[in-house]
């Protein structure tokens, strides 16, 4: 294993998980307990057979994530402060290693689905494992020990944070290939027809923007460094486009006209034969989707999602519109509050966009507000991810963390209905490549200044 700096790809530790009046270790411990247990808790409905399949090589099996989230204190932790601590099956670190060089050889990620010993119950009992050891660690550990471990532990609380997401929008591939299209969580309600609110624009004015981390807690190093960067007058649209405006699109020949895609897009829609959303199918002329609560009639008032870069950019063209940079994102979120459906809301989906009876006459500035723009679905932003201008990955293993993937990917912002509440920030930078449709993202659109 190489060297690990506590530094390299946290800012600051994050006191964000639990309240402040805590000492510093109980904040620690409580917040690592509460980040684990969620993750156990979002297995409850699962069976040991869900946990083991890999239905793309996107998709990680569940029982994966459990390892791997347990791999990474025990490499980057264990391994490294807690004396004389031996791996009891030291073959898990080529099993569960994802992609840090650094770190040593691991197994490929196209054939997680093969593996079948360690069972679930095994995974399981390494992660108890590896938490008392953790437990062991910080109980025993001076202000001096706690310095160098509250970093990586904070990071490791992130990651696992990011691996919960990932296993929802992971097990939802795997249960959407089942026929029987089996429900993760139970939810009540029908799809009825709303009256939603029309979609707006808001203006924002040219201004040289302060972009970025502001080292103020817990961020990934890819959102620094803060730097300054003009945005040229646009505006932003006040929520996101919702299924029904999706299905003009789609009725409209979207998808069969050259004339709104990119060429990799038009090649691409081409050759995997899409004609709607991943998840969405047509019974009886009407749209269906796979959601994690079953297959429903796709609910016209909600943000649609799962749909591409390439998607979201031929809607944007169909529509007269654009996507946003990352940088209009970032300016016009600033003063959004951080709040919305996340993953603790347990809706496991994207939540309808205002309607039009939630707005009164007498308060004509709900028509100026932005809606939903953290939370429910990830917005594609026209960004290309690459690194800000400053930008260094650190040396070591955890400098691989996000560096070594700015090519060929788009930055996404806001978090979805899979993401923590605690793990979202207004700088926070996602990136997938463009043709990638298992992650709940969504499509907000802007237009240049009018
Ligand atoms: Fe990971």
């Amino acid at each position: 294993m190489s060297t690990l700096s506590a530094d390299t790809a946290t800012r600051k530790a994050d006191r964000s998980f639990l309240p402040a009046s805590q000492s510093r270790l109980e904040r620690l411990r409580d917040g690592f307990h509460q980040i684990r247990k969620f993750t156990s808790s979002l297995c409850a409905t699962l069976e040991p057979e869900d946990c083991v399949v890999q239905s793309m090589p996107d998709v990680s099996p569940t029982k994966w994530h459990l390892a791997h989230t347990t791999w990474f204190f025990e490499t980057f932790i264990l391994k490294k402060f807690l004396p004389g601590y031996r791996a009891e099956i030291p073959e898990y670190a080529y099993l569960f290693n994802s992609y840090y060089n650094a770190a040593g050889d691991m197994h490929r990620r196209d054939l997680r689905g093969l593996i079948s010993r360690p069972t679930v119950s095994e995974a399981q009992r390494y992660r108890a494992s590896i938490d008392s050891h953790i437990d062991d660690l910080l109980s025993n550990a001076g202000e001096r020990l706690l310095d160098d471990v509250e970093p990586l532990l904070v990071l490791g609380m992130h990651h696992e944070q990011q691996h919960q997401e990932l296993l929802i929008t992971d097990i939802k591939h795997v249960l959407a290939q089942n026929p029987l299209y089996p429900v993760f969580r139970q939810r009540n309600g029908d799809v009825s027809a709303k009256k939603i609110a029309p979609i707006q624009f808001i203006d924002f004015e040219e201004k040289v923007t302060e972009i970025g981390d502001d080292g103020d807690g817990f961020a990934y190093d890819n959102e620094g460094p803060r730097h300054r960067a003009l945005v040229p007058a646009f505006s932003l649209a006040t929520r996101p486009v919702t299924n029904g405006e999706y299905i003009a699109f789609i009725e409209d020949n979207g998808y069969s006209r050259p004339e709104f895609w990119l060429s990799l897009g038009w090649m691409t829609v081409n050759e995997q034969r899409w004609n709607a959303p991943l998840y969405w199918i047509k019974r009886d002329s009407a749209w269906w989707n796979f959601t994690l609560s079953g297959l429903r009639p796709v609910d016209q008032s909600e943000p649609v999602t799962h749909v591409s870069y390439f998607e979201a950019d031929a809607y944007a063209n169909w529509a007269g519109g654009r996507l946003p940079t990352e940088f209009e994102w970032e300016r016009a979120a600033m003063n959004s509050p951080i709040e919305g459906n996340f993953v603790e809301t347990e809706l496991f989906h994207p939540a309808s966009v205002a309607l039009a009876s939630d707005f009164s006459a007498e308060r004509p500035q709900q028509h100026r507000t932005l809606f939903q723009m953290f939370g429910d679905v990830w917005e594609w932003t026209r960004s290309a991810y690459s690194p800000y201008p400053g930008y260094r990955a650190a040396p070591g293993a955890l400098g691989e963390y996000n560096g070594k993937f700015m090519c060929n990917q788009y930055v996404l912002r806001g978090g979805s209905c899979a993401t923590s509440r605690t793990h979202i920030r207004l700088t926070y930078r996602n990136f997938f490549q463009p043709e990638k449709r298992w992650q709940f993202t969504g499509i907000r659109l802007a237009r240049d200044e009018a």
